[in-house]
């Protein structure tokens, strides 16, 4: 079965062609056009300015995303339909219906967050991977730009939510922690970029080597919500305190980069920390991470690290699969076309820009 998938829920363009086969799963094409550069220059994404953006490149991305393929050859299509920027879902929920109709193909529309999930599932382009190779329950952990969210998943499509933040997601908090910084957007890698200067381990800061020092919100509260608006403010006084005291307009190097190695150290601290007592409690048999924070590579290996003490399998998406992308969508329709039998007529596909899993 061919399946093309389709996402436009934020700042990213994608196009995805995806095959299952005898219960292969093989990611054919996975096209990607950022529109990061355009957005930077106002410090996170300006809607109008994204959706203009997805209905310019959409077409372009389509073509090289289906090159040596038809779409009538096609078998599904499945497009992203929330939660994210509701100008941005308009554009790619109008283009997809419009493939659908056009070509008479049955249309999905995903929840971005399931996507997220389904990366995890999804090998480097035409290697294949079994659609059934993970054991249940699955602790997942979804980090991205607006969500954090603790998922427990005890089979295809089947989600009970554990924790999720209370105010600003993991990404958000890195974002605005880097605005702060003037380290730029998007403040993930920027943030990591800074911190991997103060040298390895970068995270001298939980050797106390560092002088700057931030709070771990939530830490040790009873349940698995989390609060990352505190740690953002936290850093802003921290920094106009800095610039008070010493009379100088930003923070010299060094004590940049100690803040951004141990804001980096605050989040994934807490990230850790509550996934590993949360697949405790509920005796999950592995820990799975996604979303665009999965990208971060000081989180891949602590969590790592903590799941091998306590024994529980770890899994994490590969590089090209942690930010947004359309074969994810592929997949995670795929399953809701099989498993769900979900509506796949044009029409049954609708926005909804703050839509949640469960
Ligand atoms: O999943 P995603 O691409 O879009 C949303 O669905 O939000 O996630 C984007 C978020 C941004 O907040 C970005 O700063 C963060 O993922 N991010 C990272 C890294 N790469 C991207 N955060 C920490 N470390 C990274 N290396
Ligand atoms: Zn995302």
């Amino acid at each position: 079965m061919l399946i093309l998938g389709i996402e436009t829920s934020c700042d990213e363009t994608a196009a995805s062609l995806l095959e299952v086969k005898n219960n292969k799963i093989k990611v054919l094409s996975n096209v990607i056009s950022s529109q990061v550069k355009l957005h930077a220059k106002y410090g996170g994404v300006v809607p109008s300015l994204a959706a203009r953006e997805h209905v310019k490149n959409l077409p372009k991305v389509l073509r090289s995303g289906l090159s040596k393929i038809k779409l009538e050859d096609v078998d599904l299509i499945a497009v992203t339909r929330g939660p994210g920027l509701v100008s941005s879902l308009l554009v790619g929920t109008a283009f997809a219906k419009t493939l659908a109709w056009k070509y008479k193909k049955p249309l999905i529309g995903v929840n971005h967050l399931e996507g997220h999930i389904h990366s995890n599932w999804l090998k480097p382009l035409n290697e294949s991977s079994a659609s059934d190779e993970f054991s249940f329950p699955i602790l997942n952990l979804i980090v991205s730009g607006g969500h954090t969210e603790l998922l427990l998943m005890s089979g295809s499509g089947k989600y009970q939510l554990v924790g999720q933040t209370l105010d600003d997601a993991a990404g958000e908090a890195f974002d605005k922690i880097a605005r702060i910084l003037g380290l730029g957007y998007p403040g993930g890698p920027a943030i990591s970029a800074e911190a991997e200067k103060a040298g390895k381990p970068a995270m001298a800061a939980r050797t106390n080597k560092f002088r700057v020092k931030l709070p771990r919100p939530m830490i040790n509260s009873k349940n698995f919500d989390f609060s990352f608006s505190g740690l953002k403010t936290a850093v802003l006084y921290l920094v106009r305190d800095l610039l008070k005291n010493k009379k100088v307009k930003k923070p010299d190097n060094q004590t940049l980069i100690e803040i951004a190695a141990e804001a980096q150290q605050a989040i994934i601290d807490v990230l850790v920390t509550k996934t590993i007592k949360a697949a405790e409690k509920y005796k999950a048999k592995s820990v799975m991470l996604s979303g665009g924070v999965s990208a971060n590579k000081l989180l891949r290996l602590e969590l790592e690290k903590e799941t091998i003490k306590k024994k529980i399998k770890f899994l994490k998406p590969e590089m090209e699969y942690t930010t947004d992308n359309a074969a994810m969508i592929a997949l995670a329709g795929y399953f809701n076309y099989k498993i769900k039998k979900e509506k796949t007529d044009w029409q049954s596909v609708s926005v909804d820009a703050n839509l949640a899993l469960i």
